[in-house]
């Protein structure tokens, strides 16, 4: 038996192959850049060209829309789910059991082929919004907002959080987050979708496995922590002896810092303007403040850059979302890269079984209970 390489974390292996996405030369999806989608793309065509390979036509768009909208809605056993729910389960613990439980109800359930893993990435892509968004009015005892099917991915799960439809800037801003959220190659999350379903499990189960690798602060999580960052960092006027005392504590700040993006993250930079903008029509511009003071340290000192939950925390707290929504909304888009990865594992599948160096005791005998101690 040969000697294995070992790399802690799996830093800088490569673990497989992909026609997906590609962080070398930018993050591409598919061959285009995030950047060139995120300006002239719709969240809607992004998903699609995840899922499907290519950008729509606009007969394509109009089509799957159709599909995606027609399947806004839950079975009815989801909503006594989410009442029997304790009350402190998180949007991310109860949207993570709702993917479970929708698994149960997909008509494609049993089907693992090509095309039934499309049909069922296709439902859950538009299932998803609807239950983060019935769950959260249910926890808040607010009657639930039916589905619009002529709103877009982003407007429609505006409109049945609120209400009340989202303003165009905030449709677009929103939009753009979905996009640059949207797929990131072998990340944490979609590393262990892949991990599932190459034992020939259920897309159902490698999503939900990927929501909880998700959860976690250092992968999606940190959207949600970005903001205790900055509320802890309390201003622009205290921002900067904050950061330095965090770090002299050795604190991680989240939103700094990725494993593959060691001078900065394309992403960040494309949302940054969207959190400002998106701040200045809120009327304030205090986190954004804090945000570049708090940037400017983690240069100078840790030579550290922002990654995407940077923005896009500051984002969705400017569009006045709660935090707790963040996760889920990074895992309402992140859907089409999981669905796409589970996909392409499937369509050519080898179980994914590394191996451990071990570093237990030595081989020894079993002593009879009465001899041990
Ligand atoms: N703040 C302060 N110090 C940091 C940070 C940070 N955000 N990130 C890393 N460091 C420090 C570590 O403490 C470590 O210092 P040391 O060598 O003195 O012990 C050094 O930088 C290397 O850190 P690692 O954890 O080994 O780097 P790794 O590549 O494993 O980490 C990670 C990547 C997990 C993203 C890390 O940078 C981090 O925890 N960031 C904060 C969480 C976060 O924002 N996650 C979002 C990731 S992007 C996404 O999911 C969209």
């Amino acid at each position: 038996m040969t000697t294995p390489t070992y790399s802690p974390g799996l830093e800088g292996v490569t673990a497989g192959e992909t026609t997906i996405c590609t962080v070398e030369g930018g993050l591409s999806y598919r061959g285009y850049s995030v950047g060139d989608l995120a300006e002239n793309c719709s969240f809607d065509e992004v998903a699609y060209l995840l899922l499907h390979g290519e950008l729509p036509t606009a007969v394509q768009l109009k089509q799957f829309h159709t599909r995606v909208a027609a399947a806004r809605r839950l079975p009815p056993p989801l909503k006594e789910l989410f009442a029997a729910l304790p009350k402190w389960t998180t949007p991310l613990d109860a949207l993570r059991t709702a993917v479970s439980a929708l698994g149960h109800f997909d008509q494609d359930a049993a089907d693992n082929s090509h095309d039934a893993n499309l049909r069922k990435a296709e439902r859950l892509l538009a299932q998803i919004p609807v239950a983060i968004a019935d769950n959260f009015r249910l926890v808040k005892g607010q009657p639930e907002v039916p589905a619009r099917q002529d709103l877009s991915h982003a407007a429609n799960f505006l409109y049945m959080l609120r209400g009340i439809e989202a303003s165009p800037a905030e449709v677009k801003a929103m939009d753009v987050s979905l996009i640059l959220y949207a797929e990131h190659e072998f990340n944490a999350s979609t590393f262990a979708a892949r991990v599932i379903v190459s034992t020939l499990s259920d897309l159902h189960s490698g999503i939900t496995g990927a929501i909880g690798a998700l959860k976690g602060p250092l992968h999606g999580g940190a959207n949600e922590k970005v903001m205790d960052i900055l509320l802890a960092a309390g201003g622009p006027d205290k921002a900067e002896e904050w950061t330095r005392a965090a770090l002299t504590r050795k604190e991680r700040i989240m939103g700094f810092g990725h494993r593959v993006y060691k001078t900065g993250d394309v992403r960040a930079g494309i949302l940054k303007k969207y959190a400002g903008s998106a701040a200045e029509a809120a009327g304030s511009t205090k986190w954004e403040e804090t945000a570049d003071i708090i940037e400017r340290v983690m240069a100078a000192e840790k030579s550290m850059f922002p990654n995407l939950d940077w923005p896009a925390g500051r984002l969705y707290h400017a569009m006045k979302l709660e935090i707790p929504l963040y996760t889920p909304i990074f895992a309402m888009s992140r859907i089409t890269g999981w669905a796409a990865h589970v996909i392409e594992q499937l369509d050519n599948n080898r179980l994914i079984r590394p191996r451990a160096i071990y570093t237990g005791p030595a081989a020894r005998a079993v002593a009879p209970i009465g001899e041990r101690g």
